[in-house]
């Protein structure tokens, strides 16, 4: 039986389209079963509801608290039967109530060299600190901003005359290649985590 995934999303959702196209292609062997975003316009919603995927919304402005918020998530992510779940993009911290419904299961991912430059903007913080090395990371998350046990990490160079826009597009294009095959190591249950360590049972393949 396959497992059952959703990805969380804000904006534009190239990262999720390419977690799409990789179950499409039978690299990810999952069902996505719920595509939520938390803002109603996303482009993402759209992509989504064309390849046919379940969508829904859930803005944060309509609960009192992030604690209301997280819950409200976990809940419409226990409805569609998710069991593990990918934000691309999802501009939203979530807390307790879906990091312990979904222990290890919820994995994010980050236009830098995590512990370098968490947070919103990682690209300009990089580019402002004169990096010459950046690059993309995909973990687990937990109850602190991009901070939980890193599951794949790649670098990406900084090229003169870089500008945000030009070095995010370089990171979301390694993003869109190591993101499905974290989600197809969680869809085949091959990551194993110990503390902060992640081991990856990894079959060696390549695409
Ligand atoms: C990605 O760079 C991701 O790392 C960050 O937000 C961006 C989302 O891009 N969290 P997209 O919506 O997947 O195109």
């Amino acid at each position: 039986m396959k497992k059952r995934f959703a990805i969380l999303v804000s904006g534009t959702g190239t990262n999720m389209k390419a977690l799409l196209d990789a179950v499409s292609r039978g690299f990810v062997p999952a069902q996505p079963c719920l595509v939520l975003s938390d803002r109603p316009h996303a482009k993402a919603l759209a992509v989504a509801r064309q390849a046919q995927v379940p969508t829904s919304v859930l803005e944060f402005a309509a609960f009192g608290s992030r604690e209301e918020f997280s819950e409200a998530v976990a809940a419409e992510l226990k409805a569609h039967g998710a069991e593990f779940v990918c934000l691309a993009g999802f501009m939203r911290i979530l807390s307790k109530p879906v990091i312990e419904a979904f222990p290890n299961l919820v994995v994010n991912t980050h236009p830098s060299l995590l512990p370098s430059f968490p947070g919103v903007d990682a690209v300009k913080q990089a580019l402002d600190y004169g990096v010459k090395v950046t690059g993309c990371t995909v973990h687990f998350i937990d109850e602190e901003v991009d901070h939980g046990p890193i599951i794949a990490q790649e670098a990406v160079p900084v090229l003169p005359g870089d500008n945000e826009r030009t070095l995010h597009e370089r990171i979301k294009a390694v993003e869109h290649q190591i993101y499905p095959k974290v989600a197809r190591w969680l869809a085949l249950d091959r990551i194993r985590v110990v503390g902060r360590k992640v081991d990856i049972d990894d079959e060696e393949e390549e695409e």
